[in-house]
């Protein structure tokens, strides 16, 4: 039985309606080079969203293959959570303590898998934090409308795309929304609920999913200060703004904002294994070791938690990252990307507003009509309520139908080539987009 069949027969794909993968299937991919992914029948298609924004240093890196190898004949992992360590993860927190910003303080890493217990182990510090310091009735956790954080428990709560929350909605009691930037409202929430009772409030300092959508300047900071007056953690969650992907190393730096945990993944491997990392910062940690009662432990370990090999590519993908000056090349191809957008989409009507920094935009189409019935694999339903409105579902199609690849959120576009795209892919990107905006 070829792939496809037995894909449609033995795996699911969460963003595509069960009954239609049964009836339509999948495409398998191959193989992938630089920008480009191959398709089981010779397609190539220009991957527009690096993977799902991670494959920051682009597909087919052989010292990442290289790096993991060589790990693996030495010593592919050994768990960590009793009083073992490996080699790769110490090095790794010691890249990460250079390329984060000295001011944010963070310096201590916990290694996990997914962007989702990343956010996970985030939030269960700040509630031993805040335990430990008398103050358990510190449990809420505060995030804004239209982010992700992820699709574990917690993680899930603080999510607030409606598709997410279908079959499981997220304790009320436990789980809050605020407006994307609205200060007062931030604050009004954390008065009305008790300053006391709140743990955390999380943010991705530009939000993806929901759209590329790029904060006021001084947004950040001043949310900052609300959650200091009262006692609240910060949460950045740069699972897919960190690692260059807005043409800084993190994304934290355009707004000189640090929080007390950064949750990272996506750009820490680019996808070649899975891997996250919370970060610390010093701040919190002494607390923590200085408070913990004697005989506690904070007993949050995955068995592969800390992983040698996933480790040891995250080592060779930044070593990219740095070598080929991605993070300077994010910066100025970004740039490039969001001027050719607004410049060739200037007399488009249906465009309200283009977006971007570094190299991840978005474009806000105006039309908001009715998703269409058959648009990928989604019924009409789930796309009307949470998917994306018509026109951005027919673009996307289109540019499909020319070989790129991006991603429709709402009334949005996205488009996140990886770090690596040259000028003159750049200009192929736009080009397919102005072509399918044409026959959209
Ligand atoms: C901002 C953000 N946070 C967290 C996650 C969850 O990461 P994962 O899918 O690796 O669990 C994602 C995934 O897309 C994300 O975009």
């Amino acid at each position: 039985m070829k792939n496809i069949e037995l894909d449609k027969s033995l795996l699911t794909h969460a963003f595509v309606e069960p009954r239609k993968t049964k009836l339509f299937g999948s495409q398998e991919v191959v193989g992938g080079k630089g920008i480009s992914i191959k398709l089981s029948d010779g397609r190539e298609l220009i991957d527009g969203l690096s993977g799902l924004w991670n494959i920051n240093v682009g597909h087919g890196r052989q010292e990442i293959a290289e790096a993991a190898h060589k790990q693996m004949k030495k010593l592919s992992f050994y768990p960590s959570a009793f009083e073992y360590t490996t080699e790769p993860p110490i090095k790794l927190a010691q890249k990460l303590t250079k390329i984060l910003p000295k001011k944010s303080g963070i310096s201590k890493f916990m290694f996990g898998l997914t962007g989702s217990d990343a956010n996970e182990t985030a939030f269960r510090l700040a509630r031993m934090y805040h335990t430990i310091r008398g103050e358990s009735k510190r449990t809420k956790i505060i995030s804004r409308k239209y982010s992700y954080h992820g699709f574990t428990k917690a993680a899930l709560g603080a999510t607030r795309l409606p598709m997410y929350h279908i079959w499981e909605q997220p304790d009320p009691n436990l789980y809050f929304e605020v407006s994307p930037y609205d200060l007062n409202e931030l604050e009004d929430l954390i008065i009305n609920e008790g300053p006391k009772t709140i743990s955390v409030f999380i943010v991705e300092p530009i939000m993806a999913n929901g759209g590329v959508h790029i904060p006021p300047k001084n947004y950040l900071k001043e949310a900052r200060k609300i959650c200091d007056k009262h006692g609240v953690l910060m949460v950045f969650d740069e699972v897919i703004t960190a690692f260059g992907r807005t043409g800084k190393w993190f994304c934290m730096e355009h707004y000189d904002c640090y929080p007390d945990f950064i949750s990272l993944s996506k750009g820490l491997t680019s996808g070649y294994l899975p891997l996250s990392a919370t970060g610390i910062s010093s701040k919190i940690w002494k607390e923590v070791e200085n408070k913990i009662p004697p005989g506690l432990i904070f007993a949050n370990a995955l068995t592969t938690s800390n992983h040698a090999t996933s480790c040891a590519v995250a080592l060779a993908n930044i070593e990219i990252i740095e070598k080929e000056k991605l993070v300077k090349n994010s910066e100025q191809q970004g740039k490039y990307l969001l001027n050719q957008l607004k410049a060739k989409f200037k007399k488009n009507s249906m465009v309200k507003e283009i977006r971007g920094l570094g190299l991840m935009a978005g474009i806000n189409w105006k039309n908001n009509r009715d998703a269409p019935e058959n648009y990928m694999g989604r019924k009409k339903i789930l796309a009307n309520k949470v998917f994306a409105n018509e026109f951005s579902m027919n673009f996307v199609s289109e540019c499909l139908k020319r070989g790129l690849i991006v991603r429709p959120v709402g009334p949005n576009t996205v488009v996140a080539p990886p770090l690596c795209t040259s000028k003159k892919e750049v200009d192929k990107i736009v080009s397919i987009m102005v072509e399918s905006a044409k026959h959209t």
